[in-house]
């Protein structure tokens, strides 16, 4: 089996961050050893997943690695447009991805998840971050608001999953109007100074790879929405150790059992009700038509 067999029949991809390198809660129906496109090829094997519903269509959906199913890919190399033409071929009209954060807040605490609607790039301007580049057209698509808030709010109606005392790692899934990631380039982590800084430019939390993986979908009209999920502190609190690996890997693990356990809930709802923001890629069709800038 290869692209073309699922070409135009998934509906919802799936992008897995640190520490989450495959999806339990999916029965998998196929898995594209290597996936090439004309941006290179994918940073994993593709995983297509199948969820039966009844009376309706089975609902696909498409998983992909970020950084390889190794982690062997850093932050700066990710082949994010190989990763986002995918899905964009498969047929997909929404993108949940899931990246590990740090934090810039007191009230975000490690394990807590977060979902932002707001985006600050600090990256260094290395990365390949448009499809429109060389191919003799100027596009300039909208990005003032680069998350889907119908789909933020669909997967906080599912909060519960992280927020029941009695569930194994009880934490907290932040959703509010005009919470900020700052995306920084890496791979180090910030320093002490750079990390006040961002709490000053409204940062909320921060990570390598919202960017360019967001503007890409953008440029695909595909919705996208981040799930951030807090693996430390940062380096901005003076009375903790900055941020270490150690205590990101530490924390992963939990969240990786929590991010199954919430998209397990989100992606048996979309199967079952096909809603709105999914069906009209949340209003983003022509937007790109619209953005092609010409004399
Ligand atoms: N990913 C997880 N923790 C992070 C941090 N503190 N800074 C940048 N990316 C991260």
């Amino acid at each position: 089996e290869n692209l073309e067999t699922y070409e135009g029949r998934v509906e919802l991809g799936i992008i897995g961050g640190t520490g989450l390198y495959q999806l339990g809660c999916l029965e998998p129906v196929a898995t594209l050893a290597t996936v090439e496109t004309p941006w290179g090829r994918t940073s994993s094997p593709v995983t297509v997943g199948r969820v039966r519903t009844e009376g309706a269509d089975a609902f696909y959906v498409a998983f992909i690695a970020r950084h390889g199913v190794d982690h062997e890919i850093p932050p700066s190399r990710v082949p994010n447009r190989a990763n986002v033409a995918c899905l964009k071929r498969l047929g997909c009209r929404a993108i949940l991805s899931f990246s590990a954060v740090g934090s810039l807040q007191h009230q975000i605490k490690p394990r807590d998840f977060v979902l932002p609607q707001q985006i600050i790039d600090r990256t260094k301007g290395i990365r390949e971050s448009s499809f429109f580049n060389d191919i003799g057209l100027v596009a300039h698509v909208p990005f003032g608001e680069p998350f889907s808030e119908a789909f933020a709010k669909y997967i906080h109606r599912f909060r519960d999953v992280l927020e029941n005392p009695d569930s194994e790692e009880p934490c907290e899934l932040h959703f509010d109007r005009d919470t900020t990631v700052v995306c920084m380039e890496g791979p180090q982590f910030s320093t002490r100074a750079e990390s006040k800084l961002y709490r000053q430019f409204g940062g909320d939390v921060i990570n390598m790879s919202v960017l360019p993986e967001a503007k890409l979908a953008r440029e695909c009209e595909i919705a996208y929405q981040i799930v951030c999920m807090s693996t430390d502190y940062d380096a901005w609190r003076d009375e903790l150790e900055p941020v270490t690996v150690e205590t990101v890997v530490g924390n992963l693990t939990a969240n990786a059992r929590n991010a199954n356990a919430l998209a397990s809930k989100v992606i048996a709802a979309m199967a079952a009700e096909r809603p709105p923001f999914l069906k009209n890629a949340d209003g983003l069709h022509g937007v790109v038509q619209m953005s092609i800038s010409t004399k």
